[in-house]
């Protein structure tokens, strides 16, 4: 890619979490399949390795370099106010992607496009509120995503909101798994390793697929097997992957979170080129699966 942008083409500077997640990884691939130079388009693409100041060191780099658009999506939501307002100085507008910025300003960026990760979140407690008995008790372990971000907020909040409805339901632990495997690895074998006893697991409200598989991995190899007669885990994502665990019983709830996003990114950008205007939000639709509505279709049609 060449440092200053070519003008026949429309330059966008996108600026990526990392790579924490088999959905990342298709979010990456859905920017990169759309914003090509066949399509028009020059891309300067940044992959912030999980730190935020890694996005206002790229975010800066776009705004020297002159881009025409910004392509953000923010790791956590807080921070954000002075390098979205030296974009706005720069005259470059910013699209927020994924996960949502927490700023006074709202015009400090042109648009949202994402998920609603509260609703996300209060699908599957609706799910789970449905199949549990009035008044049976539920030990609950809460596996976090990337704290501040929007996708762990909307998520926790959502089964904070269920634990107040039911006080028969308990909160056995709430663990840091970061939305990766690995963490969710390493947090779920060590807070095992720490109880004297077997504890009582009913339910796991994974974050995303990477923490579910982790979590999985680590709550069968200490002896608690996941599926209907075991651990019910609910998942978020819905990846090829988790959902061949769902298929499997493993999995029991997979709420599904879009990654595919570049069409609708260009879409945005078409109608700023065009002089139209956006709104400030707009919400990707997103269904639920459970494992008997796992079907070889489905799967064969899953590109992530
Ligand atoms: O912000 C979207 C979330 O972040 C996805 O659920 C997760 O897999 C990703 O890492």
């Amino acid at each position: 890619m060449s440092e200053e942008p070519d003008t026949d083409l429309i330059s966008v500077g996108v600026c990526q979490i990392g790579a924490e997640s088999d959905w990342r990884v298709a979010n990456s691939e859905s920017i990169k399949g759309t914003f090509t130079e066949e399509n028009g388009y020059q891309l300067y693409f940044e992959d912030a390795q999980q730190k935020q100041e890694n996005q206002f060191r790229a975010i800066r780099r776009f705004i020297q370099q002159q881009v025409d658009y910004i392509v953000l999506m923010p790791i956590t939501e807080t921070g954000w106010e002075s390098v979205l307002q030296e974009a706005r100085e720069a005259g470059i507008p910013v699209i927020l992607v994924d996960r949502m910025v927490d700023v006074e300003d709202e015009t400090l960026y042109a648009t949202h496009i994402g998920s609603d990760f509260l609703q996300e979140g209060r699908t599957a407690m609706d799910w789970l509120e449905q199949r549990t008995p009035e008044g049976k008790p539920l030990s609950i372990m809460h596996i976090r995503g990337t704290m501040d971000s929007s996708a762990q907020q909307g998520r926790s909040d959502a089964l904070e909101e269920a634990l107040g409805r039911h006080p028969d339901w308990t909160l056995l632990t709430r663990l840091d798994g970061d939305f990766t495997q690995a963490k969710a690895y390493e947090v779920v074998n060590e807070f095992l390793a720490g109880q004297p006893e077997p504890v009582p697991i009913d339910v796991v409200y994974c974050e995303n697929d990477n923490e579910a598989f982790g979590t999985i991995q680590a709550l069968e190899e200490n002896g608690y097997p996941c599926g209907p007669e075991g651990v019910t885990v609910i998942s978020f994502d819905a990846t090829t992957s988790g959902l061949e665990l769902c298929a499997q019983g493993k999995i029991a709830l997979e709420v599904e979170c879009n990654p595919l996003l570049g069409p609708l990114v260009e879409q945005a950008i078409r109608t700023l080129e065009q002089g139209g205007t956006l709104p400030r939000q707009q919400y990707v639709e997103e269904k639920t699966f459970t494992p008997s509505q796992v079907t070889e279709s489905l799967l064969a049609g899953r590109t992530y």
